[in-house]
């Protein structure tokens, strides 16, 4: 068993997108501006938008982070959506994820200019994607492409099965991994809560990726012996003996998985770290109008 370290690839990631800055600052370009939206006082996103902010200071963008209080208005957050579309300083941006239920995501996301949609929410983004034109990917698909690349997993004519339907990961992940390029090209099963015979789909899986949001869901019965598994599940579990209150588990077990696999990815340590690199990718892409000319 390899273990698809999160923590050692985002990091390798992130100097590289350094670095690029640094050649693209050093010859007149301007320095990528990444704003982030943020509603409410989710603690899993507080957290994440941290994160986020603090990963743009490392490799040398501008960052903004614009606060609103959970009673705002959908009109109001569209009004802000429209500022920063209007913004030309800003190069990309994005509305953090969940919203408080009396806004409609749908919404907000198709408001968002597609050339700064550095989440790649948008449906033209999507529909991009799906047609394999110049695109932004979505953070979390973006992520698990990239440890497929770094450790050289071939993909060609594998059985991939997805746990999970979303339309941050579980969706785009499956037109990513069956088409015509490098990762690609395998046969993909995309299961949801209304799959029969769930177990013995992902034991024809050389490709694993569980995306469900349930803790520790998937376990060695469900595993091909030498499957590469993905885990995206990050679920806070109260912990009393943690000094946060909570641990974070995944949608597999990985004590019980692991010996069975050819590689996997732990939690935390795996895909998490990976997403942000998506996004400061994407944000790279849109300083440099790359995708959209
Ligand atoms: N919530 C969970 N994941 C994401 C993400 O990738 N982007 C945004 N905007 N919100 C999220």
């Amino acid at each position: 068993m390899q273990l698809l370290d999160g923590k050692a690839i985002s990091a390798q990631i992130k100097s590289e997108i350094k670095l690029e800055v640094e050649n693209w600052v050093s010859t007149g370009g301007k320095k990528p501006h990444l704003a982030a939206i943020l509603v409410g006082q989710d603690g899993a996103s507080e957290t994440y938008v941290a994160s986020k902010i603090r990963s743009c200071e490392e490799i040398g963008f501008t960052s903004t982070l614009l606060r609103f209080g959970a009673e705002t208005t959908e009109a109001e957050l569209l009004a802000a959506v429209d500022s920063l579309n209007k913004n030309p300083d800003v190069d990309g941006f994005i509305v953090q994820l969940p919203l408080p239920k009396h806004i409609s995501e749908n919404t907000v996301m198709e408001a968002v200019d597609p050339s700064k949609d550095v989440d790649g929410f948008h449906p033209i983004n999507v529909g991009r994607m799906c047609k394999g034109l110049p695109a932004y990917i979505s953070a979390t698909p973006f992520g698990i492409l990239e440890m497929l690349i770094r450790a050289g997993i071939e993909t060609a004519g594998k059985n991939c099965v997805v746990i999970g339907r979303s339309q941050i990961v579980g969706l785009p992940m499956s037109i990513l991994m069956q088409r015509n390029e490098y990762p690609g090209n395998c046969t993909v099963t995309i299961t949801h809560s209304k799959t029969k015979n769930l177990k013995e789909i992902c034991q024809t899986a050389d490709i694993l990726i569980v995306a469900l949001g349930r803790p520790e869901f998937v376990t060695a019965d469900y595993i091909k012996e030498g499957a590469v598994v993905i885990d995206v599940g990050i679920t806070r579990v109260e912990d009393a003996t943690k000094k946060s209150g909570f641990a974070i588990k995944g949608d597999v077990n990985f004590a019980d998985v692991a010996p069975k696999s050819s590689f996997i990815t732990p939690v935390p340590g795996g895909v998490g770290l990976m997403t942000i690199c998506g996004l400061l990718t994407n944000t790279l892409k849109a300083a440099r109008k790359e995708i959209y000319k």
